[in-house]
């Protein structure tokens, strides 16, 4: 599969994407049984994960969608990316980050730091995949959909350049 000057080969069926999805489901129906967590979801990328999970969900449920800024410079670290698009009031819900893939974890802690300090009653982070060779940050993840390598990905919500969200499959970036 060629998307734009680059090749890609299978990697996650549709079917195993659906049946995992389903099982972190499962989990967050028990985990959070009595309760009603607002699901904060990452544009762009974790819109199709997001819709899956949701409709895999039957307690009360909510759902919000943020976004992250491009790069900012800072005087300190150098980069960081600023939420943006949160309308909700955090505090005191029951949070849970959707996110299509970890791979550094520099982005999910810079997001996790900035809604930690808006007082949610507690905050977990659902991702579809994880890059964890990749690791700088090391974060409490505790929904994961699959531990991949780190090889670039699309497909499934995930682009390259912008390209490839549409796809059912997830495929990954040909030697
Ligand atoms: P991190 O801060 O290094 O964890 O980067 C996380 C972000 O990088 C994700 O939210 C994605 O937008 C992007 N990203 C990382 N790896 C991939 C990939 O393999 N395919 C598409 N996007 C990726």
């Amino acid at each position: 599969m060629i998307i734009k000057d680059k090749e890609f080969v299978p990697y996650l069926e549709s079917k195993r994407i659906q049946e995992t999805i389903s099982q972190l489901a499962s989990r967050i129906n028990v985990d959070y049984a009595g309760k009603t967590p607002l699901l904060l979801a990452v544009l762009n990328g974790s819109f199709m994960f997001a819709a899956d999970l949701m409709r895999n969900l039957n307690i009360p449920v909510e759902i919000s969608f943020i976004r992250l800024s491009s790069y900012k410079s800072t005087r300190s670290s150098g980069r960081v990316k600023e939420l943006i698009g949160l309308e909700e009031n955090i505090f005191g819900r029951h949070l849970i980050i959707v996110e299509d893939i970890v791979d550094t974890g520099l982005t999910m802690r810079h997001l996790l730091n900035e809604l930690q300090e808006l007082g949610p009653k507690s905050l977990e982070v659902a991702t579809l995949l994880h890059k964890s060779e990749a690791t700088k940050e090391v974060i409490d993840l505790k929904y994961v959909g699959f531990v991949i390598p780190k090889k670039f990905v699309v497909g499934y919500g995930l682009d390259y350049d912008g390209q490839g969200r549409n796809l059912n499959d997830i495929y990954s970036l040909a030697n």
